[in-house]
């Protein structure tokens, strides 16, 4: 995966590249009613944000987070610290070994699509395992301009029953799912504003460019952000 590098000074500096809060996180744990021993993995972890999350909420479990970019992996290291149920390494979730008992993926199936992420996770579950992941979502047929506006970079995003669909064509039924709308997304832009002032002053042209883009996609979701979601989505193989 090729990001300017502009891009990948600013996201190195978030919590979190994409919409989520730990209470997210303790829902999916709560809701799958999972504990003990487990082995889970954080697919397309970014910084660690859930992976830190899982490992606190899952003391008894080995949680690994795995994403293609090493600056993320490099980013995330520090914030482990010394837990120690939980690393983080450079990988490519569209591989995933296991077996895993839980494939937690905020905000990243989308970089595979939701059907063919799900069929090549399949494999990397161990018996009984699940799968926990986010993805963006239209709540209705006649949006407003301004939801149209923000996934205009995602044409082909479903609406929650195309979503559905997506996940039955992998062969897995949906179990539970939340809808993330508000507080997710004001945690991921918050840290996000405050990273973009921080780096205007000496930003080069290529650095102003971005940072420009991604101010543009916070007041986006702005102008409606009751109507812009992502749906978590508790999902096991058939
Ligand atoms: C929107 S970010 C979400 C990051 C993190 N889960 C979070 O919520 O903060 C999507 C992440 O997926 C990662 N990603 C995309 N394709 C990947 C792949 N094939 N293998 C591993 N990571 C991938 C990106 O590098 C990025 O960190």
């Amino acid at each position: 995966m090729e990001l300017p590098p502009e891009f990948l000074t600013l996201y190195s500096r978030l919590d979190r590249q994409g919409p989520g809060t730990p209470e997210d996180v303790l829902w999916a744990l709560g809701r799958l009613g999972l504990s003990g021993e487990l082995r889970v993995c954080d697919a397309g972890c970014g910084t660690g944000a859930d992976t830190v999350t899982l490992a606190r909420a899952l003391p008894e479990a080995q949680v690994v987070g795995i994403d293609a970019v090493p600056a993320f992996i490099e980013a995330g290291q520090a914030r482990l610290g010394d837990l120690p149920n939980a690393s983080l390494q450079v990988g490519d979730m569209a591989e995933l070994e296991g077996p895993y008992d839980l494939i937690w993926s905020a905000g990243a199936i989308y970089f595979l699509g939701v059907t063919e992420g799900l069929q090549a996770w399949r494999g990397a579950l161990a018996p009984g395992g699940v799968v926990a992941f986010s993805q963006g979502v239209f709540l209705g047929d006649d949006e407003p301009q301004a939801v149209r506006d923000f996934w205009i970079a995602e044409p082909a995003l479903p609406d929650r029953e195309g979503l559905r669909a997506q996940v039955a064509e992998a062969g897995f039924e949906v179990l539970d799912t939340r809808l993330l709308i508000g507080a997710p997304w004001q945690a991921y832009y918050e840290g996000l504003t405050r990273e973009i002032a921080a780096l205007r002053d000496d930003a080069t042209p290529a650095m102003t460019a971005v940072l420009d883009a991604c101010a543009q996609e916070v007041a986006l979701w702005r102008q409606a952000p009751e109507r812009i979601a992502y749906e978590l989505v508790l999902a096991r193989p058939d």
